[in-house]
């Protein structure tokens, strides 16, 4: 049987305009940019502008990657939309992205994993194309992470920042190019540690996110090396055969340490977290972005992604470009 694969056809991502600096966010907070740069890597993040929602950002971001690979909406057959932040409980996000986009055909939902939600969403389009149901998928990450911080919280609100990233999947028979494996886990014994305070069905409102930083931090270390340590095994690949590293961009100091400990050089390793802060699943696309802009992730370059989130849930994926 011929097997095939899922390749990357295109790739986008928007930011929105206004920045928030650290310097903006020691005027309300009792914190500073000394603090959040040594702890953090992170210098500002944007904010989405008030009458911009997460479809208004997943949507900006699809156009985007729609045009870089030559496509228009009518060739894409299914939209898998990753966020936190949806516009609307209901109906998905991607719903709300495939109206604006036009679009009259195939099918549209969200996926939900938090931080790691890119890596899930990336996962089950690619298990929808190679099932034979669809042809070409869209899949965006895309938060507005900042509607739900407590700007009291100086723990969490420092940490985030908005944004989205989306890729084109598509079905190629050249087995060694396109999303080759992914690893993806859940512990939900571990919700204490990232969560936030309210629900639908709980509390009726979305509640705040709170974080047990410290203690996230370390699961992060560990699952996510855990994690690419299994992938690489898994697809027989060797850590000098991955030409970039694009991890989820929590914080500098992880996303050295996960490097660290899998020997990978820092010279390969891809971080957006000093100017776009933690993204949530917008985070992995939106520095895949930065990194081909800007000339350093081209064609046929081998990546590892990663990320870790509420759940806890963390992942990892290895793709040609
Ligand atoms: O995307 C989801 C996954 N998220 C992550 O992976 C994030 C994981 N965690 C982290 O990145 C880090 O734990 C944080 C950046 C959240 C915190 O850094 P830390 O080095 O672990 O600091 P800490 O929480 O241990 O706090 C150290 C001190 C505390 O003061 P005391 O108790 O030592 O007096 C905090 O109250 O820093 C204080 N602190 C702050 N000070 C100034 C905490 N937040 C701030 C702040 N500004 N914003």
């Amino acid at each position: 049987m011929t097997q095939s694969n899922c390749r990357v056809a295109g790739q986008g991502a928007y930011l929105p305009e206004r920045v928030l600096t650290n310097a903006d966010i020691s005027a309300f907070v009792d914190t500073s940019d000394e603090w959040i740069r040594a702890r953090t890597g992170i210098s500002e993040r944007r904010i989405a502008d008030d009458s911009q929602n997460t479809s208004d950002l997943g949507y900006e971001a699809a156009k985007i990657a729609l045009a870089d690979a030559g496509l228009d909406a009518d060739d894409i057959d299914l939209i898998v939309v990753a966020t936190t932040t949806p516009d609307l409980v209901f109906p998905a996000t991607a719903a709300l992205i495939q109206d604006r986009l036009g679009m009259r055909h195939g099918a549209a939902f969200d996926v939900q994993a938090v931080c790691s939600g890119f890596i899930y969403a990336l996962a089950v389009a690619d298990g929808l194309l190679k099932g034979g149901v669809f042809n070409r998928a869209l899949v965006i990450g895309a938060e507005t992470m900042s509607r739900i911080l407590d700007w009291e919280d100086r723990s969490t609100c420092v940490l985030f920042g908005d944004g989205a990233g989306a890729w084109i999947l598509e079905k190629t028979d050249d087995n060694a190019a396109g999303l080759l494996g992914y690893d993806l886990r859940c512990e939900g014994r571990f919700t204490p540690l990232l969560k936030t305070t309210g629900g639908v069905s709980s509390t009726r409102t979305s509640g705040y996110l709170r974080m047990e930083g410290p203690a996230v931090f370390k699961h992060a270390v560990t699952k996510i090396s855990n994690s690419m340590a299994r992938l690489l095994e898994r697809e027989e690949i060797e850590i000098d055969e991955i030409d970039w590293f694009v991890p989820h961009q929590a914080n500098q100091r992880i996303l050295e340490g996960v490097a660290d400990k899998l020997k990978i050089s820092r010279e390969k390793v891809v971080s957006t977290v000093a100017r776009h802060g933690n993204t949530s699943a917008a985070s992995v696309p939106l520095a895949f972005h930065q990194a081909v802009l800007d000339g350093r992730i081209q064609r046929g370059h081998l990546c590892l992604l990663e990320a870790l989130g509420g759940g806890l849930t963390w992942g990892s994926a290895l793709v040609r470009f």
